[in-house]
């Protein structure tokens, strides 16, 4: 059936790999709409209401965020007003017109000090302000929807073109430098941000809940670039360093790699290891950054 589906934050990098996806004969039918912050803020409740009503969604796709983990703690009141306030207007307008959301968050809502990987059962207890909103937003969601029309996806360090996370800044570094510093004492889960939007739109329709959405195993920020670097061919030494070499303004959490305990999605969604999602990329000419 033909479904109606918005995408917001489809500038960004996560939301603009859905654009690709969207014109892939498997979508055909299917109508999205991808409104920019200007023409369609989430912060504007009555525009959000007025545009559902004239369209009336299917699906609402949420990837629009204050995403900055250290700029949040000096801006609160923007990372308040996308992650908390936008995400609240976006379940009130979907209420309104009967949309499912399917709402982007993080790893790191988690405080990093559990030795294995996070599971969707773990208690939330964010170490900066970025992870605060972004649970709090959650939580906003899950208050305000029924189950079925509410699924949150957390994931986890997306890689992938034009994107501006550490994996992207630290494989430009390293191609115009003989040598990198990587820190060597964090650990989440790199993942293809196109896999991520792919998988999305595959499972939207029917899955629910909270869902940890990653490929499996995890690795530190170190063994991922060193593996990148090598695989690129870039000329440049990889230099395992410390976190606390590097201190930013939020401070960061040293585990945040999660993965599912969904017995529900674990096999259906059939994400790959880490390692082996780069290889495809590699495989495909899609690059890292
Ligand atoms: N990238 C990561 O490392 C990472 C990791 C875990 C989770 N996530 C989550 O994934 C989601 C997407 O992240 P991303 O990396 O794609 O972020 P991004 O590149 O910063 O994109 C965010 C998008 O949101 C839009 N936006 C911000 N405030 C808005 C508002 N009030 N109304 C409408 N649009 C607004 C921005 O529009 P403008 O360009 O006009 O400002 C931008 O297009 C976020 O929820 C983030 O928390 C990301």
């Amino acid at each position: 059936m033909a479904n109606i589906v918005y995408i917001f934050g489809a500038n960004g990098f996560l939301g603009s790999r859905f654009r690709s996806l969207a014109e892939n004969p498997r979508h055909a039918g299917d109508r999205f709409f991808f409104p920019e912050r200007r023409q369609l803020d989430i912060g504007d409740f009555a525009g959000l209401s007025r545009a559902f009503r004239d369209r009336r969604p299917d699906y609402v796709v949420n990837c629009a965020g204050f995403r900055e983990v250290d700029l949040a703690e000096s801006r609160r009141d923007e990372a308040r007003l996308a992650n908390v306030t936008g995400v609240q207007n976006l379940a009130r307008a979907c209420l309104e017109s009967g949309a499912k959301l399917v709402h982007f968050s993080t790893h790191g809502v988690f405080d990093g000090e559990k030795s294995g990987p996070y599971l969707e059962s773990d208690p939330p207890r964010p170490r900066h302000y970025y992870g605060q909103t972004k649970w709090e937003g959650e939580r906003e969601a899950a208050a305000l929807l029924p189950p079925e029309k509410l699924l949150i996806l957390r994931i986890s360090w997306p890689y992938g073109p034009g994107g501006n996370n550490f994996i992207s800044k630290i494989l430009l570094a390293a191609r115009s430098s003989d040598c990198v510093r990587v820190v060597a004492d964090e650990y989440g889960v790199p993942n293809p941000a196109s896999l991520l939007a792919e998988k999305t739109l595959e499972i939207m329709a029917e899955a629910q809940g909270l869902l940890h959405l990653t490929c499996s195993g995890s690795c530190s920020r170190y063994e991922a670039i060193s593996l990148m670097v090598q695989s690129l061919r870039i000329p440049c030494r990889v230099i395992p360093a410390l976190s606390k070499d590097f201190p930013p303004a939020a401070p960061r959490p040293k585990n945040i790699a999660i993965a599912t305990e969904r017995a529900d999605w674990a096999g259906r969604l059939s994400m790959p290891g880490w390692r082996e999602a780069w290889e495809s990329c590699l495989a495909r000419g899609e690059s890292a950054a």
